[in-house]
């Protein structure tokens, strides 16, 4: 079976990344197409490799009941050819992102919030040095990117 690889990316892989990686499982669980996706994420840092998420990402999800574990990793070349879909939350991202590419990379890059019908085409702000606000709109910006995103693969790679 066809499969579709997804990579969210963000700088630490500890906050927005893990989450847009949570929330979208979640979502293709839901609507039973598990076994047509490949999820992951990762960050274009080195800070927080090995690391769970961030308690604060992880206990906000939960509230807004999404569940998910994620261990803190790099972004790597191979990546580039290993998935469909690169998907980075901020214009800082996509700046590492492009800057690591490889020429003949095969992924698509495509920031995450060109999907937010809401504030298209702005950063999925990092809520790192922030408050709980910060952590609450971080999940209502994802909730409705990954739904979206969701809606264009199903439709793009005919899984519906
Ligand atoms: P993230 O948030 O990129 O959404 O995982 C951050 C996490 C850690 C740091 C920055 C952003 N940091 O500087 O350690």
């Amino acid at each position: 079976m066809a499969q579709v690889k997804v990579l969210f990316v963000c700088l630490g892989n500890i906050c927005r990344s893990p989450l847009a990686e949570g929330i979208f499982r979640f979502k293709v669980k839901e609507k039973g197409l598990s076994d047509h996706f490949i999820i992951d994420s990762c960050g274009t840092s080195d800070y927080h490799i090995g690391e769970n998420p961030d308690k604060r990402s992880l206990g906000n999800a939960r509230k807004n009941g999404v569940d998910y574990m994620h261990k803190g990793r790099q972004l790597k070349e191979k990546d580039f050819y290993e998935f469909d879909y690169i998907l980075p939350m901020d214009e800082l991202n996509i700046n590492d992102v492009q800057r690591i590419r490889p020429e003949d990379a095969t992924a698509k890059v495509l920031k995450m919030r060109a999907f937010d019908d809401q504030y298209e085409n702005s950063d999925v702000p990092d809520p790192y040095y922030g408050g709980e606000n910060g952590f609450q709109l971080v999940f209502d910006i994802l909730e409705r990117s990954t739904h979206n995103l969701l809606e264009d693969l199903v439709e793009k790679h005919d899984l519906g």
